[in-house]
C-alpha cells in the first residue's frame, strides 16, 4: 500500500536531484558543516517560510518558529535555539519576524478561545495590555497590524535581555537583533527599526520604537495615559 504522503516523497526526490544537478556536491558540503549567519525566529504560520521569504538556501539560516513568534524567558526550546545559534554557530543576526494577519495575535485581540494555545498566547495578551493606551483608539484593522508589530518589538527586547545575548555582547561578539513584520498580501518584509546591537542601546531603541505608536492625545480619555507601563515611555 502506498503512503498518502507518497507525492511529497516523490517531490523530495525531484528536488534533491535538481539541487545536486545545479550545484554538484551541494549536499556533501552541507552535511559536513553548517555556517549560517542568521537566526530567524518566526511564526509557525504555513504562509511565512523562513528560507523562501529571504531567498536563502539550506544551510544559510537557523530557524525557530512557534505560534506568534514569541520569545518567552522560561521557554527552554527558544532559549536553547538562541544559545546554540549564538554560542556555537556564531550567527551575526537574529531576526524576530512577525506577520500581519497573525492568527495568534487576532485571537488575542478578538478574545477568541483556541484551546491549550490560549495559555501560550497569554504572552501576546500581556503585550496588548502593556500598550493598551496605544491601541484602543485605533480601528480594528489598525489594532491588528499594530499589535503584530508591537509583539515583534517586545520579542526583540526579550531576545536582547537573555543572558545569552548579553554575554555575547559583553565579550564583544558581533551580534544584532532585528524586528521585522511580513505582509501575507504582498510577500514583503517591513523592517520595524528596532535593531539592537549593543547592551547600552536596548532600552532607548525599544522606547523609540514603541513611541512611534501614539497614545490618545487626551490623557483623560479611558484607555489613554492611565494604561502607562513603567517599561513604556512616560517621558
Ligand atoms: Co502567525
Amino acid at each position: 500500500m502506498s503512503s498518502p504522503l507518497q507525492h511529497l516523497i516523490d517531490r523530495n526526490r525531484e528536488w534533491a536531484t535538481q539541487v545536486e544537478r545545479d550545484h554538484p556536491g551541494f549536499f556533501g558540503t552541507l552535511a559536513a558543516q553548517q555556517t549560517p549567519k542568521y537566526l530567524w525566529i518566526g511564526c509557525s504560520d504555513s504562509r511565512v517560510p523562513a528560507n523562501q521569504v529571504v531567498g536563502l538556501a539550506p544551510g544559510e539560516v537557523f530557524v525557530h518558529r512557534n505560534i506568534a513568534n514569541q520569545v518567552v524567558h522560561s521557554d527552554l526550546n527558544a532559549l536553547s535555539v538562541i544559545q546554540f545559534a549564538v554560542d556555537v554557530l556564531k550567527v551575526e543576526h537574529i531576526m524576530v519576524v512577525g506577520h500581519y494577519g497573525c492568527g495568534g495575535v487576532l485571537a488575542v485581540l478578538r478574545e477568541k478561545r483556541v484551546g491549550l494555545a490560549d495559555n501560550w498566547l497569554r504572552h501576546v495578551y500581556d503585550v496588548k495590555m502593556r500598550h493598551h493606551g496605544r491601541l484602543t483608539h485605533l480601528c480594528q484593522h489598525a489594532q491588528e497590524d499594530t499589535l503584530c508589530e508591537m509583539n515583534v518589538i517586545e520579542q526583540v527586547g526579550n531576545v536582547a535581555q537573555t543572558n545569552i545575548v548579553k554575554d555575547a555582547w559583553a565579550r564583544g561578539q558581533p551580534l544584532s537583533v532585528h524586528g521585522w513584520c511580513y505582509g501575507l498580501k504582498d510577500g514583503l518584509v517591513k523592517d520595524l527599526g528596532v535593531t539592537m546591537a549593543r547592551q547600552d542601546e536596548v532600552v532607548s531603541v525599544y522606547r523609540e520604537a514603541i513611541k512611534r505608536y501614539p497614545r490618545l492625545a487626551n490623557p483623560g480619555v479611558p484607555g489613554g495615559a492611565d494604561a502607562i507601563d513603567p517599561l513604556d515611555d512616560e517621558a
